[in-house]
This record gives structure tokens, C-alpha cells and sequence, in this order.
């Protein structure tokens, strides 16, 4: 319909603002809100900006409809687990339906992308940051999630009690079962570690720094050893110890 001003409908869970006062009009890129906030975050295919609200953080994603949905969905379905991912707030439709939706999340505080935890902080070993997305995979899977992107771009760190934890952020490509078999588990156990070296070189090259070769160095383990649930305790020593021995230069 030429010239029909488009309407908004925003669905939040309780205990959120509105987000009435936020111009849902204008497409996400040209923002220059108030209420907007520059934070560190990871490459992704859609605009992600981040505004602040009642002294809270929110990430909103502007995606196409149909992915928006799946991934609202999905997110609220692993949160409820729980599972360590990030808390999914709302949904914003632009009507007549077929535009673009926006995904609303809570922005994890105190979270980083791996780019800035491996280049910025007092350097963490890239094993610490291989636990921790391990982890996330072992609990995903025992939970029956097959993820299908995990990457260092979907993966936020955050150290909680003095401990890396890893939590997923992008869950489009999410499927969640009763369990997931043994084949199921490879494949998503081959797509990580395909992502993680190839962010990890990505990273090495775009930046010089010779850090990430550990991670690259360590995560054939991740392949070669079965996550399978009674075996994955005992991963993340395995682990270690292997990237200990790498780098006093013994085979591993
Ligand atoms: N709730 C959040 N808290 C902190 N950071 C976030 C949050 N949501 C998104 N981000 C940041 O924005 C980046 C991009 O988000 P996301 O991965 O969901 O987008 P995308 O890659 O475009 O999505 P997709 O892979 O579905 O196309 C993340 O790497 C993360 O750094
Ligand atoms: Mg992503």
C-alpha cells in the first residue's frame, strides 16, 4: 500500500520497559538515539545496536520475520532450561506483516566478544576460552540442542566467580530435541571446531597477534575426543593438559 505509514506491534515479557519511546520506524543502522550505547560485539550478518533502558542494557537484532520468530522462540526455550545463553526480551513486528522484525535481548552484562578477550585483557590462554565454549557445547547437547553455528561470534565470554563461562547468543540456527544422537553431535562437534579455528586465524591475521595459534594448535582435541555425556567431565582436563604439553613443546 503506497504511502501507509507503517505500525509496530512489540510483545515483551513482563518485567521489561515498553519500548514505546524507541523509533521502531527507522530502520536500525541510522539510530541516533539517546538511548543508545557503544559496546564491543562480535561480527554479525545483521545490524545489532544496543540502547539502555531504566538503568538496564538491551541488544536489539533487526533480522527478516520468520527468523526473528525461530530465534525468539528457541532462546526462550533454552533460557527456561536453563541454559547459559542470553535472556530473550521481545519481539517487534513492523505491520503489514513481511518487513523487518527486531529480536530484543538483554545485553550480558559484563560480557566480551573473543576478539577483545584474546587482544585486549591480561592475555586469557585460548585453552581457558576452548573450555569454556566446550562446555556450552557439552551442556547444549546434553540438554538434546543441536546448535549448528557455534563460532566465536556467537559464543560471549564472561568470567563469573573467577571462572570463563561461555554463553550462546545467536540461536537461529538452533534445533531442540528430546536428545541428539551420536551423528548429530559430530556434525555440530565438526561445524565448532571449523568455526573456531577458522575465527581464531581470522583474528591472527587481521590483527598480527600470534595468540590465537594456541587455539588453533589445541582444537583438533575437540574433535578427535566423543563428547559424549559420560566422557565430557573428563574433556576439559584432557584438554588442558594438552595445551600444557603443546606448549612445552611435546607432542601432545
Ligand atoms: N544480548 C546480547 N548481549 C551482548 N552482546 C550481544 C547480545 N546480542 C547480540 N550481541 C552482540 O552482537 C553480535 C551479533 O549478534 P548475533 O550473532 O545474534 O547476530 P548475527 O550473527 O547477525 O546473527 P545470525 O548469525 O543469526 O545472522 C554478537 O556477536 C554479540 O557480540
Ligand atoms: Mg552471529
Amino acid at each position: 500500500m503506497t504511502g501507509a505509514v507503517p505500525e509496530f506491534e512489540i510483545v515483551v515479557r513482563g518485567g521489561h520497559p515498553d519500548f514505546l519511546d524507541i523509533p521502531w520506524a527507522t530502520p536500525l543502522a541510522e539510530w541516533d538515539d539517546a538511548r543508545l550505547v557503544p559496546m564491543a560485539h562480535g561480527i554479525s550478518r545483521h545490524v545489532v545496536r544496543v540502547v539502555r533502558h531504566d538503568r538496564r542494557v538491551y541488544a536489539i537484532k533487526e533480522t527478516a520475520e520468520g527468523a526473528a520468530e525461530a530465534e525468539h522462540r528457541a532462546l526462550r526455550a533454552l533460557w527456561d532450561v536453563p541454559l547459559p545463553v542470553v535472556e530473550p526480551v521481545g519481539l517487534v513486528h513492523t505491520r503489514p506483516a513481511g518487513g523487518a522484525a527486531r529480536l530484543i535481548t538483554r545485553y550480558l552484562d559484563f560480557s566480551l566478544p573473543y576478539w577483545y578477550v584474546i587482544g585486549r585483557e591480561a592475555p586469557t590462554p585460548a585453552d581457558v576460552l576452548l573450555d569454556a565454549a566446550v562446555v556450552l557445547l557439552v551442556r547444549l547437547h546434553l540438554a538434546g540442542v543441536f546448535w549448528g553455528d557455534c563460532s566465536p561470534s556467537n559464543i560471549l565470554f564472561r568470567r563469573d566467580a573467577g571462572a570463563m563461562m561461555a554463553y550462546l547468543v545467536d540461536a537461529e540456527t538452533t534445533e531442540i530435541r528430546p536428545s541428539i544422537g551420536d551423528a548429530l553431535r559430530a556434525h555440530d562437534v565438526e561445524i565448532a571446531h571449523e568455526n573456531l579455528v577458522g575465527g581464531a586465524l581470522h583474528h591472527a591475521g587481521t590483527t598480527g597477534s600470534g595468540r590465537c595459534g594456541e587455539l588453533v594448535t589445541v582444537s583438533p582435541t575437540l574433535v578427535r575426543r566423543p563428547l559424549d555425556p559420560p566422557r565430557a567431565p573428563l574433556l576439559l582436563p584432557c584438554v588442558r593438559r594438552r595445551a600444557r604439553r603443546l606448549r612445552r613443546g611435546g607432542d601432545g
